[in-house]
């Protein structure tokens, strides 16, 4: 796939620095090694320095004495990003006691190293659940300045050529927003369309999905997609971006010709955006299911620092390659804030 190979190139010419939260874990261990071996990326790992030393001799992982080693439970900077997290969240309720509990927590941890500016992306979840990794990002690093809220895209390489990027389409929202209004809507149209562009290296054609085309149904879950179309068309009105359309009209181009006659992107969108979690999730598992298409992600976008999170299924490629992904993500943010 030569998509993953441009994006550990890009990962290799600008060298991020990656925290591992789950700094023991096997898979994460061997991914971390060959990211090292390969010079993809600064590596960060939290846990405790005997016991990954320990489990580096007996896997064999020579290059991890390369790594940034952080114990949460006594390292220099522990009182400042409790400090900083008391300061973050004291609105909410967080209490200095707090504080010095939570930043122990490798998940917090990693969250707090970004924030304070010692780390520029974090990828987890190999062994904690996608709630658990996302609130302390979502908490403590927040949203990119702009957007307004948090989605997971997938990079999806089907089987299919004659969709998309020959196959290759971007899927979201797969993994965080249950159920958006119009407004979260627009905003995930605009992440994923980054997405595309960034770490797919595509020119996007959005397709906001239904289960209507251009008035072919009437029902409020209709209107909310006319209305997140709309609204994303206000916020980048570059973006070629078309909504409401069915996935055939969105994806054939003898049925989005027939259905959607003066759209711009039907029969040849290469993004889709479905109008709730329940269509994305069940979507992308389908086609990497019964389509037989490779699926990488959930890629977190919209997120003011990369925090990828990972299926507790992963393996070492897909944490080495997620890694990958979050380097170029925070190259694209540090471009666009520049
Ligand atoms: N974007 C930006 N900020 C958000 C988002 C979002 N999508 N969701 C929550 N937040 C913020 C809130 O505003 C809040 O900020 P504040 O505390 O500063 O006010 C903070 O995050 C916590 O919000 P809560 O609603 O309390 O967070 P909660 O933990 O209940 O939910 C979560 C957030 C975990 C993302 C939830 O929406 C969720 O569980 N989503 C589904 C995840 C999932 O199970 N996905 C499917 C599996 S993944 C897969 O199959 C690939």
């Amino acid at each position: 796939m030569d998509l993953i190979q441009d994006i550990v190139a890009r990962a290799k010419a600008n060298k991020q620095r990656i925290v591992l939260p789950e700094g023991t874990e096997e898979r994460t261990l061997k991914a971390a090694d060959r990211v090292l071996a390969d010079q993809v990326a600064d590596i960060v790992l939290i846990g405790d320095p005997a016991e990954i030393k320990n489990l580096a001799e007996r896997w064999g992982l020579t290059h991890i004495s390369e790594a940034t080693i952080v114990n949460p439970k006594a390292h220099e900077k522990k009182a400042a990003y409790a400090d900083l997290l008391f300061q973050l969240r004291q609105k909410k309720g967080m209490t200095p006691e707090k504080a010095a509990v939570l930043v122990e927590d490798p998940l917090y941890l990693g969250c707090l190293m970004i924030k304070a500016g010692d780390a520029d992306g974090e990828i987890a979840g190999a062994e904690n659940t996608t709630g658990n990794v996302l609130r302390p990002a979502l908490q403590i690093i927040k949203t990119a300045p702009g957007l307004k809220c948090v989605s997971g895209a997938f990079l999806m390489f089907t089987k299919t050529p004659e969709y998309g990027k020959d196959g290759f389409l971007v899927f979201a929202d797969c993994a965080v927003m249950p159920n958006p209004n119009a407004e979260e809507l627009a905003n995930i149209a605009i992440e994923t369309a980054n997405t595309a562009k960034y770490i797919g290296g595509m020119e996007p054609k959005v397709a906001m999905l239904s289960f209507s085309t251009k008035g072919s149904a009437s029902h409020e879950m209709v209107d909310k997609v006319v209305e997140a179309t709309r609204l994303a068309k206000e916020m980048a009105p570059d973006l070629k971006i078309d909504g409401e359309l069915q996935a055939d009209a969105a994806l054939v181009a003898g049925v989005g010709h027939k259905k959607a006659p003066a759209s711009e992107i039907a029969g040849e969108a290469n993004v889709l955006v479905f109008p709730s979690l329940e269509a994305g999730n069940i979507a992308y598992k389908l086609v990497q299911r019964l389509g037989g298409a490779e699926a990488i992600g959930p890629i977190l976008q919209g997120m003011a620092a990369p925090v990828n999170d990972l299926s507790r299924g992963c393996s070492v490629d897909d944490i080495y390659k997620m890694i990958a992904i979050a380097c170029n993500q925070s190259i694209a943010l540090k471009n666009a804030n520049n």
